[in-house]
């Protein structure tokens, strides 16, 4: 039995009076009987805070990227060792917004996936095709070969302490989901390729969805066989909008 995980990307909103504010709200209106676990990825300079927020609340924290390096001298990146050091537990690699804004190739993402992993963090893999890989019908061989870069430098053994999260990038931020039975779908060909690979591990593997998730749809995804929870963006910005979609998954 997969437990679901519902995790809130806040990408780069918010202040650190906001921070405070919404774990806040989030735990109030969560209460104790969460049945998902719940995750939030603050920006990178209000961690700090969200963990002090956190404290005594089942939620746990996470990190929105990481340096592939362990320390040194690399100007304005951070170590895994320092989100372990303030309390993360995951970090999200290869968002699709890191991989067009910001150039992150394939072989970028497997080495962030690698030295998030050795820094003892889990490592949440985003994976997903553009719109125009969709209408083009390639959707399946963009998530093999975006999968298969991590596979072939971590090997599956690396996925019994990951999640992958599928986000067709024509769904995030646009309101336009992806229907229970298009994630379904890919999903399921996500799920073929890694129990390909290893039955049990890829039984077991988490496979988030994320794009346009809301409360209003949240129940209607999270019911698919292989949809384990959501990582959300604009709705995990909103204390009982966030809480109505993790009820979602209880
Ligand atoms: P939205 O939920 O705003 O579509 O963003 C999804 C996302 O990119 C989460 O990582």
């Amino acid at each position: 039995m997969r437990k679901l995980l519902v995790a809130g990307n806040w990408k780069m909103h918010g202040s650190r009076a906001d921070t405070r504010e919404l774990i806040d709200g989030l735990d109030a209106a969560l209460g104790s009987d969460s049945a998902a676990e719940v995750l939030v990825c603050p920006p990178y300079v209000y961690l700090c805070d969200a963990a002090d927020a956190l404290r005594g609340t089942s939620v746990v924290l996470g990190a929105q990227n990481v340096a592939v390096e362990a320390s040194g001298a690399y100007t304005g990146e951070i170590a895994g060792t320092m989100l372990r050091d303030v309390g993360c537990r995951y970090v999200i690699v290869g968002h699709s917004e890191r991989r067009s804004i910001y150039g992150e190739e394939d072989g970028l993402v497997a080495a962030k996936f690698r030295s998030a992993q050795r820094d003892g963090l889990t490592p949440i893999l985003c994976v997903g095709e553009s719109l125009q890989e969709r209408e083009t019908g390639i959707t399946e061989a963009v998530i093999a070969r975006q999968l298969g870069a991590v596979l072939e430098s971590s090997g599956i053994v690396a996925f019994k302490d990951a999640v992958v999260a599928y986000e067709p990038v024509w769904a995030i931020g646009t309101g336009h989901t992806a229907s229970p039975e298009q994630a379904q779908a890919v999903h399921a060909f996500i799920r073929g390729i890694l129990t390909h690979e290893d039955d049990t591990i890829g039984n077991s593997v988490r496979i988030l969805y994320g794009g346009s998730v809301k409360s209003s749809n949240a129940r209607d995804l999270f019911s698919m066989p292989d949809v384990d929870g959501g990582l959300v963006g604009g709705a995990s910005l909103d204390a009982e909008g966030f809480a109505g979609i993790c009820r979602a998954a209880g």
